[in-house]
């Protein structure tokens, strides 16, 4: 493992209020408040008992509610890690306040939801980013810079899949009914797309996709897989499932997705639910997964997404746990992450959120975050209506700027 990058001198660090103390917000919260280029301020949580965890571990206030911190000069940006349908309406109304937003992913849950909020920070002039995802992954990053680098000739297909536990950690109601986001085409699948749209050397044209409901008392997609078609003529497949059964971190050195060591626990998700009421999987949530209930720790792996692997003219590239592996005509070679974060991963976040509001242009903008939505939702169009799905208006190419990969503490 390369060594951590020390911290960069820095005069003023925007001033960050994360709103919603959730499985999200909490697992931010460490790395923000340790971050060099941000300073983490407050919280929003309307959950009292939270709110409380969190002023007892930090020492700072913690909200009921957002209209306080968008009235706060003293605030400079916020980050919205709150339920999916209330990621548009925050977004333009800290937005209209004059605050820089990281939000969530999935931005949305409609493309007309993503363009009224790149349209509110253009408008306002403050930076949208949309994270965290394993598009920021310091390995995804790296291949994605070696793939643009011609290092290994022409890019031809990328290959993504994962399987977890995913539907069977507490849920909310809403977390289990596709019409209002639920699922793993909302919640999952954007991880995937936006690895690959990370490391892709042009915009998707087309996405042909299959999903499946396999547990009648989860009645939403649990498992997924889909073919994109990029305009320069390359292919990417992904792969999904979160039934709780195989666990393709075994293929990952058992280093789980945040880079922490696993122990193998098959099944246990499942028997963690068993018998539980709607209403008290929902407190489950709260109890077991929120702000101050998981332990949360600087990782000593890379974060991961499942199994990675990208297939250029020249070699075959993959995210190690600790480095890129590279499979040449001269055999295995193992390249360091030279740019590597002091916290990967959620570190990369903050840096590449802090870098947009310094005016630099960067990958995962809110209109980077627009596009995974769109190939998102034609994902779960063509799952359901068995078509291929042609995107006509493809998402923009990445500049040469724009495509240098997280900046670096
Ligand atoms: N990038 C990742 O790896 C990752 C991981 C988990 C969740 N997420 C995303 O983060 C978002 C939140 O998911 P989660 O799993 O943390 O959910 P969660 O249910 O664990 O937490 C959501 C929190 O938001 C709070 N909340 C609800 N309404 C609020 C409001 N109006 N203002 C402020 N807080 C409010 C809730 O009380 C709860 O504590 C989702 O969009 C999800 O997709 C991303």
């Amino acid at each position: 493992m390369t060594k951590p990058m020390p911290p960069h001198e820095v005069t003023r660090r925007p001033r960050l209020v994360i709103v919603g103390l959730g499985l999200a917000g909490g697992a931010m919260a460490a790395a923000a408040q340790a971050h060099p280029r941000i300073e983490l301020v407050g919280a929003v949580e309307p959950d009292p008992a939270i709110r409380e965890r969190f002023t007892a571990v930090t020492g700072l206030p913690a909200y009921a509610d957002l209209d306080p911190v968008l009235a706060d000069p003293e605030v400079d940006a916020v980050y919205l890690a709150t339920p999916h349908q209330l990621h548009a309406e925050q977004t333009v109304r800290s937005a209209a306040a004059g605050k820089h937003i990281l939000v969530e992913k999935p931005m949305a849950l409609t493309v007309a939801d993503c363009d009224a909020m790149v349209a509110a920070a253009d408008a306002a002039g403050v930076a949208l980013v949309v994270g965290h995802t394993h598009g920021f992954s310091p390995a995804v990053a790296e291949i994605g810079r070696l793939v643009r680098s011609g290092a290994f000739g022409r890019l031809g297909m990328i290959a993504a899949w994962n399987y977890t536990d995913f539907l069977y950690r507490p849920r909310r109601p809403e977390e289990l009914d596709t019409s209002r986001g639920g699922g793993i085409l909302f919640n999952q699948i954007p991880h995937q797309v936006d690895m690959i749209r990370t490391i892709a050397t042009a915009p998707v044209t087309s996405v042909r996709a299959h999903a499946v409901r396999l547990d009648p008392a989860r009645p939403t997609e649990g498992a997924a897989t889909a073919l994109l078609g990029f305009a320069d003529g390359a292919a990417a497949t992904l792969t999904y499932s979160g039934y709780d059964h195989f666990d393709s971190d075994e293929l990952h050195d058992w280093v789980a997705e945040g880079g922490s060591v696993k122990t193998p626990a098959h099944g246990s998700a499942r028997a963690g639910l068993a018998d539980l009421s709607a209403e008290a999987e929902r407190q489950a949530r709260t109890d077991r997964l929120s702000f101050g209930r998981r332990k949360v720790a600087r990782p000593a792996h890379q974060p991961h997404f499942g199994e990675l692997v990208v297939t250029c003219a020249g070699a075959d590239l993959r995210p190690g746990t600790d480095d890129v592996v590279a499979y040449t005509d001269a055999g295995v070679r193992h390249l360091p992450l030279t740019e590597h974060q002091w916290w990967p991963g959620r570190g990369d976040v903050l840096a590449e959120f802090a870098a947009a509001i310094d005016g630099t242009p960067v990958v995962h903008d809110g209109r980077f975050g627009r596009d995974t939505v769109i190939v998102s939702l034609a994902i779960a169009e063509s799952a359901r209506t068995g078509q291929e799905i042609r995107l006509e208006a493809p998402e923009p190419t990445p500049t040469p700027e724009t495509t240098e990969g997280p900046v670096h503490v």
